[in-house]
């Protein structure tokens, strides 16, 4: 019954908090009231009027010691594909350079970096009639760098706009038909710290502050954008506000950080409740990626290419169905934009597999062709384009688009990493399993007889199961018993949520402490996501194997416990060596990880890597003479 009980509380949480996750990255409930400042009604005709466009880039990462090809290839593309595109602006989301040594742990500003991005930069101005460079910084451009007015901070004097716009700021796009504003929001830490510590983006007051002006500076604009480093989900603020809701105002937010999470979630996309979408766009750095946004008629539409990928092709009307306009969308052409190299290009639209007709090219990359928007108007329809140059096909694209209203939604991976918020996450999960942790010890230790939480015969599926998990609760209610051990285990996974993890020069000349909560250094904590992901992976892959491996030499048979040949071979199978590999793999991250990132210091005044070892071999210790004392009791 007990047990019933419990399983039944253990579901129900669980249901609610898959349920909670699950309205959080709901995006039926899009606020979609278009700005008051924005005209509500849009009708697409075949003139090219209220038309433009910019580029995004973003992670070029160049760097002193890997891919030379990064800034190469970024001037090739700018030299033989960028002039095509023409874009009026081009936007720079961050991790300009990598800012990190060879062996990948190590970090710094390394001055050859931010001349090789200068350079790229001056090559594609010139090739592109001067082109609008807007450059923020990412967490790379900001590891070891202890103060904005510090010589460290490269970006001041190597990149575009760094002179001028060391931090957040605006910059409104001028054109015939109206203001389109540009937020430029650096999250980046101040003081930039070492990498690993240094992941999420932060906003402290003064940022907040400064932002908010610069959304209010921007209210007459036709259309607001801004753009980042961080995706919002990895953003902390100092006033604990939601960064979306500071952003309600933006059509778009632009961002990359996340590269493409190991090639797991290439489309990051989403629309939040305020109504802006946040896109996220893979890397220059391995994927050679870069994007082309049209606005036409205060309508988003766009594209992510890789850069020898021509020609590209956007449709602006009719809307993709994931990125229908939040205005009301009337129209008498079909409009689509082919930056190609050639001229003589012949375009072919169809829909649903029926040929529309060959759209007519207005000027520069706008092709138009009439349509009857009445005979689609229901459910979700699929238009594509074929673009031939001289009878061959160059380019095919295809995609759905609706009517009726009907959104196609965004994968639910993209959702989940766009729409939490992680460092929340990462903070519950780790205090969850040290409360897990701590509560199963300390209930277990209250328990006189253990034969009275086992599992009885009748609920379980399989005999063979419910004989594992009795045999696993015994062994931890032993631990439990065993006083000395008992205090240790948990007074160390305690110190791993309160105690400092190490102290170290996180800046150069600047010594820092971690916790699990923060990065305390030069005055300023510094909250991130990682320090609880590194809790997390302490827990799994020490603490809890610990506990465990300490229950099994607890329980260990006593007559295996007599010298003897045969035996010896059991006991080295499995006793010895899981034991061995858990110090040596804790050794392995105690001698590599930390003081490779943060210094030698951080080894020998690091409590919780160093520390591990020490409790690991104590308590093993105390198992074995416990054990042995027992043994010596029976017999
Ligand atoms: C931009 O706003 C101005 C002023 O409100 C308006 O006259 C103009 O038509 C708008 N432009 C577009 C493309 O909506
Ligand atoms: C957003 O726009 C509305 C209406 O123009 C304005 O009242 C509000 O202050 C703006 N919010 C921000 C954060 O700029």
């Amino acid at each position: 019954m007990k047990l019933f009980a419990v399983s039944l509380m253990f579901i129900a949480s669980f249901c609610i908090f898959i349920g909670f996750i699950e309205n959080i990255v709901n995006t039926e409930h899009v606020d979609n009231t278009p700005n008051p400042r924005e005209i509500n009604h849009i009708h697409f005709n075949e003139d090219d009027l209220n038309l433009w466009w910019f580029v995004q880039l973003t992670d070029i990462h160049v760097s002193k010691f890997k891919d030379p090809k990064r800034p190469e290839d970024l001037i090739k593309f700018c030299r033989h594909h960028l002039p095509r595109i023409a874009p009026e602006l081009i936007i720079v989301t961050g991790d300009l350079t990598d800012a990190k040594y060879r062996n990948e742990r190590g970090s710094a500003q390394f001055i050859e970096e931010w001349k090789g991005y200068g350079e790229v930069v001056t090559l594609c101005q010139k090739y592109n009639n001067d082109v609008k460079w807007l450059d923020l910084r990412g967490n790379h451009d900001a590891f070891n760098v202890p103060d904005m007015d510090d010589r460290k901070n490269l970006f001041r004097t190597y990149s575009e706009q760094g002179g001028v716009n060391p931090t957040s700021y605006l910059y409104t796009h001028k054109t015939k038909f109206g203001d389109y504003s540009f937020i430029a929001m650096d999250a980046t830490p101040d003081p930039g710290p070492r990498r690993p510590f240094n992941f999420c983006g932060s906003l402290r007051e003064k940022e907040i502050k400064l932002l908010k002006k610069l959304s209010k500076d921007s209210k007459n604009s036709n259309m607001t954008f801004w753009f980042g480093h961080y995706p919002t989900s990895f953003i902390v603020t100092a006033d604990n506000s939601d960064v979306r809701q500071l952003m309600r105002n933006a059509s778009v937010y632009f961002c990359g950080h996340l590269h493409t999470w190991a090639g797991l979630i290439p489309d990051m996309y989403t629309r939040h409740r305020t109504g802006m979408y946040e896109l996220e766009l893979a890397d220059w750095k391995d994927n050679r990626v870069y994007r082309v946004v049209a606005i036409d008629n205060n309508v988003m539409a766009f594209s992510d290419q890789v850069f020898h990928e021509e020609p590209v092709v956007i449709f602006t009307n009719p809307q993709h169905a994931k990125f229908p306009s939040p205005h009301k969308v009337t129209s008498s052409h079909i409009r689509l934009l082919v930056f190609s190299p050639s001229e003589d290009l012949s375009v072919t639209v169809y829909i649903d597999n029926q040929k529309i007709g060959i759209a007519k090219k207005v000027r520069g990359p706008l092709y138009v062709l009439p349509w009857k928007p009445e005979l689609f108007k229901n459910g979700q329809h699929h238009i594509k384009a074929v673009v031939k140059e001289k009878d061959f096909v160059i380019q095919e694209k295809t995609q759905p688009f609706s009517l009726d209203g009907t959104i196609e939604p965004f994968p639910l991976r993209a959702r989940l990493i766009l729409m939490l918020n992680f460092p929340l996450l990462g903070k519950c999960l780790f205090y969850f399993l040290v409360i897990v942790y701590c509560v199963v010890l300390c209930l277990l230790r209250r328990c006189t007889d253990i034969r009275s939480i086992q599992l009885e015969g009748r609920m379980m599926p399989a005999r063979f199961i419910r004989n594992f998990i009795n045999l696993w609760i015994f062994r931890i209610w032993l631990v439990s018993k065993t006083t000395r051990i008992f205090l240790i285990l948990i007074s160390f996974t305690i110190y791993l949520a309160v105690g400092p993890w190490f102290v170290a020069e996180v800046v150069d000349g600047h010594t820092g402490i971690l916790f699990v909560w923060g990065l305390y250094v030069k005055g300023a904590i510094l909250p991130d996501f990682l320090t609880y992901l590194y809790g997390i992976f302490q827990m799994v892959t020490f603490n809890i194997p610990l506990l465990f491996h300490v229950g099994y030499v607890l329980g260990y048979p006593q007559s295996f416990s007599e010298a003897s040949r045969l035996r010896f071979s059991h006991r080295l199978r499995h006793l010895y060596i899981p034991m061995i590999a858990l110090i040596l793999f804790q050794s392995y991250m105690t001698l590599v990880e930390f003081p490779y990132a943060y210094g030698t210091k951080a080894m020998i005044l690091g409590p919780v890597r160093t520390g591990s070892i020490f409790v690991g071999l104590y308590c093993y210790y105390l198992a074995r003479s416990h054990h042995s004392k027992s043994a010596l009791h029976s017999s």
